[in-house]
C-alpha cells in the first residue's frame, strides 16, 4: 500500500493546497494530510479547528483522512506507516525553503521520499496568509476556499 502524507500548517486550508491534495490521492493509495501544530507560528485557528475545516474540505475525497500532528515530520510518517511526503511548489519563493526541508527530511530518514507537485498557475500565489489577511480586511475569500472556511474566517474576525 503506497501512503503519502500531504504536511502543512493549514491555517486555514485553501483550493490550492486542495488541488495538490487531490492530484496526490491519485497517485497514492492513501493520502494523510498531516496538519502540524506549529505552535512558532501562532495561527488564527487552533490545531482542532484547522483539522476539523480540512477534514470537511476533503470529506468527498474517500482515499484521504486528515491527522493533526505535533513533533518531526517523518517521525509521524513513519508512525502512519507512509514512504512519500507530497509537497505543492509555487513561485520560486517556495524553492529554497522546500529545498531545504525536502534536504533535512531526506537528512533525518532515507527512506522516506519527498515528492513535489507543481502549483497550477491559478495558485502559484495562493497562500493561507494572504486569505487570513484579506478575511481580516472583509474581503471575499470564496474565490480561494471553500464556503465552510471563508465561513469560520468571517467569524473569526467579527469577534
Ligand atoms: O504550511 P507550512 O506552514 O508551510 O508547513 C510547514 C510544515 C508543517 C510542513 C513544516 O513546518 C514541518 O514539517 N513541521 C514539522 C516539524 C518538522 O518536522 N521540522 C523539521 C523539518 S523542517
Amino acid at each position: 500500500m503506497k501512503r503519502a502524507v500531504t504536511p502543512g500548517t493549514f491555517d486555514p486550508i485553501t483550493f490550492g493546497h486542495l488541488d495538490i491534495i487531490s492530484r496526490a490521492a491519485q497517485l497514492v493509495d492513501e493520502v494523510i494530510v498531516a496538519v502540524a501544530a506549529s505552535a512558532g507560528k501562532q495561527p488564527l485557528f487552533s490545531l482542532e479547528e484547522r483539522t476539523a475545516l480540512a477534514r470537511e474540505a476533503t470529506a468527498h475525497l474517500p482515499n484521504v483522512r486528515v491527522e493533526p500532528f505535533d513533533g518531526l515530520l517523518v517521525d509521524f510518517a513513519r508512525e502512519q506507516n507512509a514512504q512519500v511526503l507530497v509537497k505543492g511548489l509555487r513561485a520560486i519563493t517556495d524553492f529554497e525553503y522546500e529545498f531545504q526541508m525536502a534536504a533535512l527530511n531526506y537528512d533525518l530518514d532515507r527512506t522516506i521520499e519527498t515528492v513535489f507537485i507543481m502549483s497550477p498557475p491559478q495558485y502559484m500565489y495562493l497562500s493561507s496568509s494572504i486569505v487570513r489577511e484579506l478575511a481580516s480586511l472583509n474581503s471575499s475569500v470564496d474565490k480561494f476556499v471553500q464556503p465552510h472556511v471563508a465561513k469560520a474566517l468571517a467569524d473569526k474576525f467579527a469577534k
